[in-house]
């Protein structure tokens, strides 16, 4: 059984450091819930995990079934069975939705899927995410509603077939019908043997799925792990009680490491003195 296991992370964006040594573990078929205040590094660490080549990892690793994903390009990452779904995900313009879901899962197979194999296993997607067929001739992402896109981001996950999958606030945006629809699909992966690090700042999702475990992110380290009973304890207390139990301050740290500027003065010379 595979491991995603995240070893002493440190990680910065623009020479500011973001995550200040992350230490996870996600096995196969397990679940993660991932919660923390607003700014301080959840999606970070996933852009990390997949490979964002805007974040620069400067330390520590980040290991797969024994290998480093680090060294490997983001493709490569997708290929050994990590997934993401974006927060916020791209439009696309002039990238068809089918061709780009072929393409994606031919990446995977020694032969390329029949035209009919193909069709079969899009139009049953489609059918379970109750996405009307005809948007998989859009561009992708293109002009989608916030929930079409996030929707789009779960039938990604279910034709890719990935061994562990990161969801990063993917009910954001989302109809109640369309929450259960998500959530039936994330249960589905999940009975297959995926395992999942799921990001949601509500206990209803993590309500409608299977969660093994929680952890807590504050100014970019994982300060609190345990069962999901952290999630309902910070549903119903917010992350207040942290400072009173751990001592740690929850104020996001504001722009270590850059000057204060102000309008008046040339802004981009001001910052990178
Ligand atoms: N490309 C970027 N350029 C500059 N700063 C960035 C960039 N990406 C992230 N940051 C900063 O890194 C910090 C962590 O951001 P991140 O998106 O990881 O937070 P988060 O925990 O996912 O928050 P939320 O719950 O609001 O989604 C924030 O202060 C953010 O402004
Ligand atoms: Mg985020």
């Amino acid at each position: 059984m595979a491991t995603l296991k995240i070893e002493n992370l440190h990680a910065s964006v623009k020479g500011r450091e973001i995550l200040h040594g992350v230490n996870l573990e996600v096995k196969e078929g397990e679940t993660l819930a991932l919660l923390g205040p607003n700014g301080h590094g959840k999606s970070t660490l996933l852009a990390c995990i997949m490979g964002n080549p805007a974040f620069e990892v400067t330390e520590g690793k980040i290991l797969f079934d024994g290998v480093d994903l680090t060294v490997l390009t983001p493709d490569k990452r997708s290929l050994a069975g990590i997934f993401l779904a974006m927060q916020y995900p791209s439009e696309i313009p002039g990238l068809n939705s089918a061709d780009f879901l072929k393409a994606s899962m031919n990446a995977r197979r020694e032969k390329p899927l029949s035209l009919f194999q193909f069709y079969n296993s899009l139009q049953n997607a489609y059918k379970d995410l109750n996405i009307p067929f005809e948007m998989s001739n859009r561009n992708l992402n293109e002009g989608f509603s916030g929930g079409e896109k996030k929707r789009n981001e779960i039938l990604q996950m279910k034709l890719l077939k990935p061994r562990v999958a990161m969801l990063d606030e993917i009910d954001s945006g989302l109809d109640v019908d369309a929450m259960q629809i998500v959530s039936d699909s994330i249960n589905e992966e999940q009975q297959r043997g995926c395992g999942f690090m799921i990001i949601s700042h509500y206990a209803r999702l993590y309500s409608m799925l299977h969660v093994d475990k929680a952890a807590i992110m504050i100014n970019g380290r994982i300060v609190c792990t345990g069962g999901p009973e952290l999630i309902e304890k910070i549903d119903k207390n917010g992350y207040s009680w942290i400072k009173d139990e751990f001592g740690i301050s929850i104020d996001k740290e504001q722009d270590a490491g850059l000057n204060n500027v102000s309008i008046g003065v040339c802004a981009t010379r001001e910052a990178t003195k």
